[in-house]
């Protein structure tokens, strides 16, 4: 996060909200975005087994991965298709991560994220409900605290 968040607010100065100019400068932005869809493939890919070994420590985190690779998440990489490849491809893609650089960008860019007190990371759990978009089975409860007022703590569920 704060890695994300050193990117975000050199390219962001003093603006309010950053768009989408500003976040497709954010390389370790995406290789997080990357890395999350890599780690958790959506259930509309079930069907799909990869049947070699493409990644090097395949069950860590690790957007550092994609820093130095040209594997893209855009159906030309066999490796990295959380949109699926060819005809069938998702054709709601470009918009899909369009939201999701602003969305995860500026809450990022605009927050810092904790825990609740007496909540450990161990804590968080990544099960997600049966269906072909992936909801939380259970809500994720964490405070932002904006990087101005270090008092106005919201609740985000
Ligand atoms: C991050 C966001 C999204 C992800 C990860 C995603 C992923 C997928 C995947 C894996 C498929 C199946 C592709 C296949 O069969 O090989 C799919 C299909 C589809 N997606 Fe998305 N999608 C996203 C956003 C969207 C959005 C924003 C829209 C519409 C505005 C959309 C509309 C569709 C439609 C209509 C299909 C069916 C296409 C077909 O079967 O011909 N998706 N998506």
């Amino acid at each position: 996060m704060k890695k994300v968040q050193e990117e975000l607010r050199i390219f962001g100065g003093q603006k309010d909200f950053l768009d989408e100019e500003d976040l497709q400068k954010c390389i370790y932005l995406n290789a997080v975005i990357k890395e999350t869809f890599r780690l958790y493939p959506v259930p509309l890919l079930m069907p799909k087994e990869t049947n070699e070994k493409s990644w090097e420590n395949p069950q860590k985190f690790y957007p550092e991965r994609f820093l130095e690779s040209s594997i893209d998440v855009k159906g030309q990489d066999f490796e990295l298709i959380p949109f699926g490849a060819g005809r069938r491809i998702c054709p709601g893609m470009h918009m899909g991560l369009a939201a999701l650089e602003l969305i995860l960008g500026n809450l990022l860019y605009s927050f810092d994220w904790e825990l609740p007190e007496g909540v450990k990371n161990e804590d968080v759990d990544i099960e997600s409900l049966p269906g072909l978009a992936p909801y939380k089975k259970n809500p994720l409860y964490l405070i932002a605290r904006t990087k101005m007022e270090l008092n106005n703590d919201i609740y985000i569920v």
